[in-house]
Order: C-alpha cells, then sequence, then structure tokens
C-alpha cells in the first residue's frame, strides 16, 4: 500500500510539473511610431481575456516622439530591454509587434543570437517596405 500511495505522490509532481509548463508563453510587445505602452492596455486586456495569467509586456523605450529616432538606435535600446527580459526565464516568449515596432523587431530577431522567442507577430508592419510616408521626412526630427 505505501508504494501505491508514493506512485500516486509521484504522479501528482509529475502532472504538475507537466501541468505548469503547459501555462501560456509571456507575451512582450513592440509599439510603432507615436505609441507608447498605454496604447497596449485594451490589448493586453483581451490577451488576459482569453488565456488568463499570461504576463504581457509592452517595453517601455522610444515612446512617442522618441519613436522617430533612427530604427538601429531604437534597435539597440529594444534589443537590451528584450534581452534583459529574456534572460529572466528559461521559457520562450512570444514577441507581439505593432506597425514600426514589427521592423523593429524583425531586426531584433536577426541580431539576437539564440533568443528564444517561440512564435513573431507583425500587426500592419510594413515589413515589405514602405510607400507613402515621404511627407514625414520632411520633418526636421525625422533626419539622422
Ligand atoms: C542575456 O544573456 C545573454 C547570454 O547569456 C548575454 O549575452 C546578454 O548580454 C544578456 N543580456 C542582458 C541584457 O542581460
Amino acid at each position: 500500500m505505501p508504494s501505491l500511495l508514493f506512485l500516486q505522490g509521484f504522479l501528482q509532481v509529475l502532472l504538475l510539473l507537466v501541468c505548469s509548463s503547459e501555462a501560456y508563453k509571456p507575451v512582450i510587445i513592440v509599439h510603432g511610431l507615436f505609441d507608447e505602452p498605454n496604447n497596449f492596455k485594451t490589448l493586453t486586456k483581451f490577451i488576459q481575456q482569453a488565456h488568463p495569467d499570461t504576463e504581457v509586456t509592452a517595453l517601455d523605450l522610444f515612446d512617442n516622439v522618441k519613436s522617430l529616432r533612427p530604427l538601429w538606435t531604437q534597435t539597440k535600446g529594444f534589443r537590451s530591454a528584450l534581452e534583459s527580459k529574456l534572460n529572466q526565464s528559461r521559457e520562450s516568449a512570444h514577441l507581439l509587434c505593432f506597425s514600426q515596432g514589427g521592423v523593429i523587431c524583425r531586426a531584433l530577431l536577426s541580431v539576437i543570437p539564440n533568443h528564444n522567442i517561440h512564435t513573431f507577430i507583425a500587426l500592419s508592419s510594413p515589413l515589405a517596405g514602405q510607400f507613402g510616408g515621404q511627407r514625414l521626412t520632411r520633418f526636421p526630427v525625422c533626419q539622422n
């Protein structure tokens, strides 16, 4: 009988380990042009309604007009923030990137060796190039 109890306890621990590794992966959001993390509160709420207890983090860098900084400058900053987030856990994460954020995320995935991003989602991102934004380049703040 004691061996049956031991087996039952062992199975419970095993189930707990299996189930805890089945938790939803964290979601990391990179915002787009003229955005900031606050713009993703509703999206965060939707994710957590669909998948309760999911950790959702919108990286807080290059907010609003600072999102006009050169993309490689932003990539360096976001790289550091993303790596430090990813280094906190062995678990893989999903990268959800909006608009210009998708371009930055694509750069991040190409410069971070051995990243553990499971899924990269680019929402409304100009990954095949951009047409029609020439008016923005007339503003001095958009120049390098
Ligand atoms: C994250 O971990 C990698 C691999 O150990 C290391 O090269 C990198 O510097 C770390 N980045 C940060 C921001 O902690």
